[in-house]
């Protein structure tokens, strides 16, 4: 399992031959070193419909056939819009892809569409494939049920640690207590100034305080899940 970073809580991940983007901002993503049109997959999933993570899920399904997976709301929605190629769960609710069993579970957030519309609940996502357990947290505050997905086993937490719109370092770091992952990594910090975190020094809370390991990553780089 490979996981590419393209900044803010965007993320492509590399499960064998199918690629599963989450979250695809990209071209109003002032981070991000790639454009949508460059960008490849098989599957993309939404943790919620804020523009900032709706994204180009528009530019990147029409041109690759990718399916869309995210919650029934944001998925009618894409379906009232001709995208035919959606995959609705709700939260709680898993399935087994080609890729590997993806659940949804709660996050506490708003989720608006960009029209305004109703989006559903946010949601985090969980991705158990190759006997490996991701969770992308989303976008959420703190919530102490953090401990049940932290009792599946995490072997990545992909944390949001900008406050402002999301958990701030504080509370990320409880969330690190809470989940237990093996190994976490921070995102939504340095997209935009209001957010801007200083993720060593969050880095180095996490080691001094939990057993978890951190990884600080580069825009653009890939780690490769330990197997
Ligand atoms: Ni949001
Ligand atoms: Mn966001």
């Amino acid at each position: 399992m490979e996981l590419t970073w393209y900044g803010h809580a965007t993320w492509k991940v590399q499960i064998g031959g199918i690629g599963i983007i989450i979250d695809p901002f990209f071209n109003h993503n002032p981070v991000s070193p790639v454009k949508a049109e460059e960008m490849d997959a098989q599957y993309i999933v939404l943790t919620h419909g804020h523009g900032d993570h709706m994204g180009d899920t528009g530019i990147i399904a029409r041109r690759t056939g990718a399916t869309v997976i995210a919650n029934a709301e944001i998925c009618n929605w894409l379906q009232q819009r001709g995208f035919e190629r959606v995959h609705a769960q709700h939260i709680g609710g898993g399935f087994h892809y080609p890729f590997g069993y993806l659940k949804l579970t709660i996050a506490v957030h708003g989720s608006s569409l960009p029209d305004g519309s109703y989006g559903g609940m946010p949601a985090g996502i969980l991705i158990s494939a190759e006997g490996k357990k991701l969770y992308h947290a989303g976008d959420t505050g703190l919530f102490a049920s953090m401990a049940l997905i932290g009792e599946e086993g995490l072997d990545v937490a992909l944390l949001p640690i900008g406050d402002n719109y999301t958990m701030g370092p504080d509370d990320a770091l409880r969330a690190v207590k809470l989940l237990q992952p093996k190994v976490v990594i921070p995102m939504h910090y340095e997209t935009w100034e209001l957010i801007a975190q200083d993720p060593h020094a969050w880095a180095d809370r996490v080691r001094q305080e939990t057993k978890t390991q951190p990884v600080v990553m580069q825009i653009g780089a890939t780690y490769t899940v330990p197997g």
